[in-house]
């Protein structure tokens, strides 16, 4: 059958040159052969190449239901990679099946405190990402439950199971002497983890932007973010979750990032009030701004955090609104991974656009004071 259809697309020349065009696809070279270092364990690619063939890895990805975790999924499985989706609630995972061909994606459960549950995930893989993170405390699980405990909780999994590459996703401004709980918790996070693995690596990401995140839909939405804390005079550098997601995957393969940290923040530094400027512009709307003293902010975020349903802010979100990126000075960053990353500008009216109104939504993107006439927008120079 193969060199009755080798044949066919070789242009029916002979069967000799479909013998050879079976026997071209087929052939092994060195450099379809993989080892890591760590553990020896080897991997053999099969196919041409991309998402209908396997490179031989398999990756596990904790914290795959969230913001970063599809497009971290969707990028490993692009290139064969097999890929176990740990997940918590099956509709969360759901949309992950189709990031990878048929019988490449494994959606498998697992609860952080269930070290059998753990194991289970874990030890068929080379390498195990754990992007597990929680910006507010539930009643169920703390900052330390979740970042400290169930990190190390991972990594003594992988450790178990002899896994030979962890990758933990903390956080830019993770200190252990840092005002943020978030933070400080993470910082341990890193601890821990080092103390089991001390060959893992770590990447911390400032603030991500993306189709889904928890930023610029806020601030387009006008939910939650109209007040601004600390009078929009807060500095980040906010990243494109997808610039992330690309170092997550160029370090599947790239043993030299073991033990290293990386930090991995957007290539221009802007005050909060700067991206609601640009928000602004983009949408072609006023936002309602209402600056808010932070000791209001932070009581007011208290008193909502008592309140017997979970809520999305709380006072050490506050805290962290108020806290200025800063990156360590000298640390491994984009440039080291040869990777560019995206200027919010360039495209943030990919993201912002579907905040506008219908009489403006096609219009281009271009700065400077506006208003709207019978339905049609003006630049006023
Ligand atoms: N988004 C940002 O701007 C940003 C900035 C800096 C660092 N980070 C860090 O980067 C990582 C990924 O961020 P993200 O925005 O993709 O986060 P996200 O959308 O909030 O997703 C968090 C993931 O962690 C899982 N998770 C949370 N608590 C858990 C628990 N107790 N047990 C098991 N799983 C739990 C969630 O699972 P469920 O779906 O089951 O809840 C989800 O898959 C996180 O570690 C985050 O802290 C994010």
């Amino acid at each position: 059958m193969l060199a009755t259809a080798a044949w066919k697309q070789a242009g029916r020349r002979s069967l000799t040159d479909a013998a050879k065009a079976v026997t071209a696809t087929q052939t092994r070279a060195m450099h379809d052969l993989t080892m890591r270092k760590k553990t020896g364990q080897t991997m053999v690619k099969y196919g041409r190449g991309g998402r209908s063939s396997t490179n031989g890895h398999i990756a596990t990805v904790f914290g795959c239901t969230g913001f970063l975790g599809r497009y971290v999924v969707s990028k490993l499985a692009k290139q064969g990679t097999q890929v176990v989706v740990a997940y918590r609630d099956p509709d969360e995972a759901r949309h992950l099946k189709v990031t990878g061909d048929l019988g490449q994606i494994t959606p498998l459960e697992f609860d952080l405190r269930n070290k059998d549950q753990l194991m289970e995930c874990v030890r068929h893989s080379d390498i195990v990402y754990n992007l597990i993170g929680r910006d507010y405390e539930t009643k169920n699980f703390t900052f330390e439950n979740v970042h400290v405990d169930g990190s190390r909780a991972l990594a003594e999994a992988c450790a178990e199971a002899d896994v030979a590459r962890f990758v933990q996703v903390s956080a830019l401004n993770a200190s252990e002497d840092s005002t943020s709980k978030f933070l400080r918790t993470k910082a341990l996070g890193e601890k821990a983890v080092r103390e089991v693995l001390p060959d893992a690596t770590i990447v911390r990401p400032g603030t991500m932007w993306g189709h889904e995140d928890r930023f610029l839909n806020r601030i387009g939405a006008g939910d939650g973010w109209q007040y601004w804390i600390n009078e929009g005079q807060t500095k980040i550098r906010p990243v494109a979750a997808t610039d992330v997601a690309q170092a997550l995957e160029v370090m599947l393969t790239a043993e030299s990032t073991m033990g290293k940290t990386y930090e991995l923040y957007g290539p221009k530094e802007y005050k909060i009030s700067d991206i609601y400027e640009l928000a602004r512009e983009i949408i072609l709307k006023p936002l309602p701004i209402r600056p808010l003293p932070t000791s209001v902010a932070r009581l007011g975020a208290t008193l909502l955090d008592k309140l017997p349903y979970n809520q999305m802010i709380s006072p050490d979100l506050i805290e962290r609104m108020t806290l200025d990126d800063k990156p360590t000075p000298g640390a491994l960053t984009f440039a080291d991974l040869y990777i560019e990353p995206t200027v919010l500008e360039a495209v943030a009216i990919q993201f912002l656009r579907r905040f506008r109104s219908n009489a403006v939504f096609d219009l281009p993107f271009e700065k400077g004071e506006g208003k709207i006439e019978k339905g049609v927008y003006h630049i006023i120079d």
